[in-house]
């Protein structure tokens, strides 16, 4: 009896243990693209430190409860030789005021850093900083940078050092912004504009994904945040600005406008027709690292396998599956990589 009623606590127990190892060598490696414990801002930071004092005080009040619980437990056990009732006690004055005002000393602790901090992330941001709008789509992410006149998709390149000033759009359905390792997560709430600023201090690549269920795609609306260092970032603006390496009579823009791509998406250049703005533009769709929202990498060979299917790929997708023939995947292919 006793062998099988213990197996499954030992379990429970072994698994509680394997958890908390997991945890805890994600906190301490950081090496987890998604994690929110190592942020690189100093906005991320204030939210970091809120949420770490709340885990302490949340561990020492389970330490407490328990200990009193397994001490009750233990001491208060019915013991064979020994029948009698305990003493029945009702009422007790010190105790249940003691009870009343510590969880209020508790929740006071959580409450005065959490509302500074609330107030204090929801400030004006700086007057030098770089805006940006993103626009949630369906389900990618669109990157306008309205003083550079730049408009890009899936990858988000920003300044190091320099404030960021993100404002959220959603023309569809709510979309939530979140890159972990850089800042907490904002709703895009059709018909209402959100801000979300950050500074970012390290360079490198971020892993972002939307955090509201948004639809059968919503799994794969991520995105990659680039930070750059301000020369990085200044040489990345050129080449953004500058128009697609591609002209009228390219036969890949050809191909581009047999196909039908013309319909939905535009390629910046001198006199140039395609100027939809209903899927991403691909003015330099070859330089980006991943394609369709983080779907894939950007190989040829996933470039070719998302316009074979794009549904397929991408429930619900608005891209269709255009039915092109061999020798125009192979043209459209190496066209889109080349526009760099
Ligand atoms: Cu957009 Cu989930």
């Amino acid at each position: 009896m006793l062998r099988r009623a213990s197996t499954p606590t030992a379990s429970i127990l072994l698994g509680i243990v394997l958890c908390s190892l997991c945890l805890g060598c994600s906190w301490v490696i950081g090496d987890t693209p998604m994690s929110t414990v190592h942020p690189t801002t100093p906005e991320g930071r204030l939210i970091q430190s809120i949420y770490a004092e709340i885990t302490w005080i949340v561990l020492g009040i389970f330490v407490v409860v328990e200990g009193l619980l397994l001490f009750a437990i233990l001491r208060f056990r019915q013991r064979p030789d020994d029948p009698s009732v305990p003493e029945q006690v009702h009422g007790n004055t010190v105790l249940e005021v003691g009870w009343t005002i510590v969880p209020v000393v508790i929740v006071m602790a959580i409450a005065v850093p959490t509302l500074r901090g609330t107030c204090a992330l929801q400030q004006p941001p700086a007057a030098d900083a770089l805006t940006v709008h993103v626009n949630g789509k369906q389900w990618w992410w669109e990157f306008e940078y309205p003083d550079y006149g730049i408009v890009t998709a899936d990858e988000l390149h920003l300044p190091m050092g320099r404030m960021a000033n993100l404002e959220l759009r959603s023309d569809n359905v709510i979309h939530s912004f979140w890159v972990p390792r850089l800042m907490g997560k904002r709703d895009l709430v059709p018909s209402r504009g959100q801000r979300l600023w950050f500074t970012p201090e390290q360079p490198g690549w971020y892993v972002g994904q939307c955090a509201e269920l948004c639809g059968a795609s919503h799994a794969y609306m991520g995105f990659r945040v680039k930070i750059d260092t301000p020369e990085e970032f200044a040489a990345w603006v050129e080449r953004e600005k500058a128009p697609a390496k591609t002209s009228m009579s390219d036969p890949g823009f050809l191909a581009f406008m047999q196909a039908g791509c013309i319909a939905c998406h535009a390629i910046n250049f001198e006199g140039s027709p395609a100027r939809q703005k209903v899927g991403p533009n691909l003015t330099h769709i070859g330089s980006h690292t991943t394609l369709a929202a983080a779907r894939f990498e950007n190989t040829p060979q996933n470039l070719a396998q998302w316009l074979r299917n794009p549904p397929a790929a991408k429930p619900g997708s608005l891209m269709p599956d255009l039915n092109l023939k061999d020798e125009q995947f192979a043209m459209l292919v190496s066209y889109l990589q080349n526009l760099r």
